[in-house]
């Protein structure tokens, strides 16, 4: 029996010697250990054995066992060890290669100069609400006191879709929405796609986007409108922005103005970028008109509240002294990574 074991004992060693693979190993680790592998066989002997011996025989059995075993997880952990080291050195990485680049995008002018804005009127408590950019001929023009006649419905010409519905030509539309929703007080900003029917060139364009306001609450006067207005301008250009209003006509504002900052380049001495006059313009604004409250059924004796419109595209081409408006719209990423 003991040089039977020793056979099985050296017949296994010889196999595991020999194996090349870890398959390889897993069958000698069968064909010796397994339940129907040859120390099991063996031990089946057991019952033909005398049995004070069968003690004797029973530990030399345990000791071929452990003894393959051993030898057997040890190949295992060589082979598995160099099968590892084989597939490190197929995947050598060269990091001294230039990398790929990643080209992502970039926020454009537009978006950084809107963040800003609404960052400003949310830091005043405004909300900032939407409105379709396809509008009844009522809410762009009608409902702000410009009816079928008026004269400034020339200086909006727009694209109809059919009939009254038309692509909105200004964002004070929105007014008109929020108003007719019937909750008062509101301060709320607008931005927004506005659509005219005029050519391209470097400070037209048939499409851009304006950013509306609206407060309309008890006891809103003028001066509310100017120190909010004020606020928003040295948030937006620097501290040390003053602002002048000029008395202006819109349509549904009464009385209205338009409102100039003084030159952020030059401090308002003048300078070649605001042409001399120490002055730019920025937006329109005023108290909304009694008639334009009524329509949407506030009540004028009760309420009060002032308006302003602003150019989103303005602000972006002064913010970063861009000379060209076109450029905002070809989305070239050599001219966005600027900004
Ligand atoms: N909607 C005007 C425009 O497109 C801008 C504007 C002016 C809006 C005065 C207002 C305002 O709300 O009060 O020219």
């Amino acid at each position: 029996m003991k040089e039977k074991l020793e056979q099985i004992k050296e017949e296994a060693l010889k196999q595991i010697e020999a194996s090349d693979a870890l398959e390889k190993l897993n069958e000698v680790r069968v064909n010796f250990l397994g339940k129907k592998g040859e120390l099991t066989a063996v031990m089946k002997g057991m019952k033909d054995i005398a049995p004070e011996d069968r003690p004797k025989f029973g530990q030399l059995v345990n000791e071929t066992r452990s003894e393959i075993e051993r030898v057997l997880e040890a190949s295992v952990k060589k082979m598995e060890r160099s099968v590892r080291e084989a597939k490190l050195k197929r995947e050598v990485i060269d990091v001294t290669l230039p990398a790929k680049k990643n080209h992502v995008g970039h926020r454009h002018p537009n978006t950084i100069a809107l963040e800003e804005v609404e960052r400003i009127f949310i830091g005043m408590g405004y909300e900032v609400v939407e409105g379709p950019e396809v509008e009844k001929d009522y809410y762009n023009f009608e409902a702000l006191n410009i009816p079928a006649d008026h004269p400034a419905k020339d200086e909006q010409d727009t694209f109809y879709i059919e009939g009254d519905i038309l692509l909105r030509t200004q964002t004070s539309s929105t007014q008109v929405h929020e108003m007719e929703k019937g909750k008062l007080p509101i301060r709320m900003i607008a931005p927004g796609r506005v659509f005219r029917s005029d050519e391209v060139d470097a400070t037209h364009s048939p499409s851009f986007h304006q950013i509306e306001g609206l407060v309309i609450d008890r006891n809103i006067t003028f001066a509310d409108l100017k120190g909010t207005l004020a606020e928003f301008a040295k948030e937006l250009f620097g501290e040390d922005t003053k602002v002048k209003f000029r008395p202006h006509h819109f349509p549904f504002t009464e009385p209205s103005a338009e409102m100039d900052v003084t030159c952020f380049k030059c401090g308002g001495t003048g300078c070649r970028f605001c042409k001399g006059e120490g002055w730019i313009e920025i937006l329109g604004c005023g108290m909304v008109h009694p008639h334009v409250l009524e329509m949407s059924g506030i009540d004028p004796e009760q309420y009060t509240g002032f308006a302003f419109g602003v150019g989103l595209e303005r602000i972006a081409l002064l913010k970063y002294e861009i000379d060209d408006m076109r450029l905002l719209y070809e989305n070239d990423i050599r001219f966005l990574k600027q900004f």
